[in-house]
């Protein structure tokens, strides 16, 4: 159920992230790592029911890998596919946001 009302809610937000400029919106894509990750990888993103996303623990990943698991999901576990609500180049975004935050 609560997996349901995180799904339900990060549908939403993410619809409203994705129209907001389509491409690289770099300030909706923030809000969308931090609301919508956030529901399941925690707000601060050190994790809650999906694992810490904070560059320590996305060591092994490089740009592409992350982008990847972003659009695609891991199949199997409620990790969602991203690739019906945001482009390759968004989520090639979030990933170099992922891995290097400092810099964005
Ligand atoms: C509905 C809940 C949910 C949402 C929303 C969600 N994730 Fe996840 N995510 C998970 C779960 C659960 C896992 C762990 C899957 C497993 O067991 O391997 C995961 C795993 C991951 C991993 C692999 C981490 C590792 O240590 O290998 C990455 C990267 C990731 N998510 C990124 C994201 C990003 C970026 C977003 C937002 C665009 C996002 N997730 C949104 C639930 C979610």
């Amino acid at each position: 159920m609560v997996r349901l009302v995180a799904a339900a809610l990060f549908f939403a937000n993410a619809l409203q992230a994705a129209s907001a400029g389509g491409t690289a919106d770099t300030k909706a894509l923030k809000n969308l790592v931090h609301q919508d990750c956030g529901s399941c990888h925690g707000l601060t993103l050190k994790g809650g029911l999906g694992p810490d996303l904070r560059p320590k623990n996305l060591e092994h990943y490089d740009v592409e890998a992350l982008a990847d698991v972003i659009l695609n999901g891991i199949p199997g576990t409620a990790m969602p596919p991203w690739h019906p609500l945001i482009s390759v180049e968004s989520a090639n975004w979030i990933a170099q946001y992922l891995l290097k935050p400092e810099t964005r």
